[in-house]
C-alpha cells in the first residue's frame, strides 16, 4: 500500500481539534512507491452507473457477467456527476458540521476523484483530508483537484484496498466519510467495524448509502412506452444484487445502516436525506451526466430491455435527435442521497 504524494505534514490539533498547518507528522505511513494495490487494469466487463442510489458497481474481481467496474475508466463520469451534485453534498457536510465541529483529520474512504474530499477541505479549513481509494488514477485526479483548489498543503491520498488500506493511517480519524463505497466491499459489516476501529474517541463515521434513484424524465416522454425509468430501475436492482453477490468475500446483510453502525460499536446514529433538484430545462452539464448515466445503463442492463425500450434508449442517447436527453426541454435531475452518522464512544 502506498501513501501517495502530498503526504500531510501536520499533527492533529489537541483533543482532535484542527491541525496546525506546516508542523508534525503525516497521517499515513509512507509506503513503498508503487506498492499500492490499485484496481489493476481495465476489467473485461462493463461498469455501472455511479449514481445516487446504491448502484455504482464495485471494482475488483473480474466477472464474466459484467458486474466488474473499471473505475479509472469511470473517472470523468464520477467527477462530473459529483460536481453536479455539489449543492447536495454541501448541505450534507453542513449537517455533519453541526455535530463535528473541529475535526483534525478527515478520511474519505473510497473517495474516487476527490470532489467530495475537496469539499471537506473547504468546509473544514482546520482539517487535514486524506482520500483513500483502490484506484491510483482516481487519486491522481484528487491530488490535481486539491492543487487547483489551493488545499494541497493539507490534502493527502492513500492507495489501497478498503478497508485494509486504513491500517496505513498514522492517526485515528475524527471524521471518516464513505459515500457509495461501502457497498462495493464484500463484507460490509466487517468493513464498518474496520472503519470504526480507525476513529478517534468521539470520532464520527458518516456513510452515504441509499436514497432515491435519479429521475430525469417524466413518466410519459412522448416516445416509446411510458415508464422507461421504472423498468430500468428494476433491471439495475437485479444487476446490483448480482454485483454484490460476485464481490470477493461477499456476505449477505440486511442493509439497515443504523443497525450496522451500532453493531460496529458506534452510538448516536442519525440519518438524513438530501435532495438534488435541478428543474427542467436542465443545464448542459446535467444533460452530460444524464447521457453518461443512461449510456452506462444501456451497457450493463440494455440486454434486459425489450426491443421497443432499447430503441427508445437509443433515441434518447442520439445527440442528433431532438427527443434525446441532449436536446429535449423536459429534462430535469431529481434525486436524494441518505447520510447515516454514528459516533465512537470513549
Ligand atoms: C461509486 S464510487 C464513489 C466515489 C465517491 N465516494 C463519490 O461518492 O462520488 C466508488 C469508489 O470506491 C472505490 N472502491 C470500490 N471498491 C473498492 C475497494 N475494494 N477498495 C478501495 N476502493 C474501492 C472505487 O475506486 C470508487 O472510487
Amino acid at each position: 500500500m502506498a501513501y501517495d504524494h502530498h503526504t500531510p505534514h501536520t499533527e492533529p490539533g489537541p483533543g482532535g481539534g484542527p491541525a496546525a498547518p506546516g508542523t508534525g507528522a503525516p497521517h499515513a505511513r509512507q509506503g513503498e512507491p508503487g506498492s499500492g494495490a490499485g484496481h489493476g487494469g481495465p476489467g473485461p466487463g462493463t461498469a455501472e452507473a455511479g449514481h445516487g442510489s446504491p448502484h455504482d458497481g464495485h471494482g475488483h474481481a473480474r466477472h464474466p457477467h459484467g458486474t466488474d467496474v473499471d473505475w479509472a475508466a469511470m473517472a470523468e463520469q464520477l467527477e462530473t456527476q459529483a460536481e453536479l451534485y455539489t449543492p447536495l453534498y454541501e448541505r450534507a457536510l453542513a449537517w455533519i458540521g453541526k455535530e463535528v465541529t473541529e475535526p483534525g483529520l478527515i478520511v474519505d474512504a473510497g473517495s474516487g476523484p476527490g470532489v467530495i474530499s475537496c469539499l471537506f477541505a473547504d468546509a473544514f479549513p482546520g482539517a487535514r483530508v486524506v482520500a483513500v481509494d483502490g484506484s491510483g488514477e482516481l487519486l491522481e485526479r484528487a491530488r490535481s483537484r486539491a492543487e487547483r483548489l489551493g488545499v494541497a498543503d493539507r490534502f493527502g491520498t492513500l492507495t489501497g484496498e478498503l478497508p485494509q488500506a486504513l491500517d496505513d493511517l498514522e492517526y485515528p480519524a475524527d471524521l471518516l466519510w464513505a459515500s457509495r463505497s461501502l457497498h462495493h466491499l464484500g463484507d460490509q459489516q466487517a468493513a464498518l467495524s474496520a472503519f470504526a476501529d480507525r476513529l478517534a474517541p468521539d470520532g464520527t463515521l458518516a456513510l452515504m448509502e441509499g436514497g432515491l434513484p435519479m429521475r430525469w424524465l417524466p413518466r410519459d416522454i412522448g416516445i416509446g412506452r411510458p415508464g422507461l425509468q421504472a423498468r430500468l430501475d428494476v433491471l439495475e436492482e437485479e444487476w446490483f444484487t448480482r454485483m454484490r453477490t460476485e464481490l470477493p468475500g461477499s456476505v449477505d446483510v440486511t442493509e439497515d445502516w443504523p443497525a450496522l453502525l451500532t453493531a460496529a460499536g458506534l452510538k448516536h446514529t442519525r440519518t438524513r436525506s438530501f435532495l438534488l433538484d435541478l428543474p427542467a430545462p436542465a443545464p448542459d452539464r446535467a444533460r452530460a451526466v444524464v447521457a453518461a448515466r443512461l449510456g452506462r445503463l444501456r451497457e450493463i442492463v440494455g440486454d434486459g430491455l425489450d426491443a421497443e425500450d432499447r430503441a427508445t434508449v437509443d433515441r434518447l442517447l442520439d445527440p442528433q435527435d431532438p427527443a434525446s436527453v441532449h436536446r429535449r426541454p423536459d429534462l430535469f435531475v431529481l434525486t436524494a442521497h441518505t447520510v447515516h452518522t454514528a459516533v465512537k464512544p470513549h
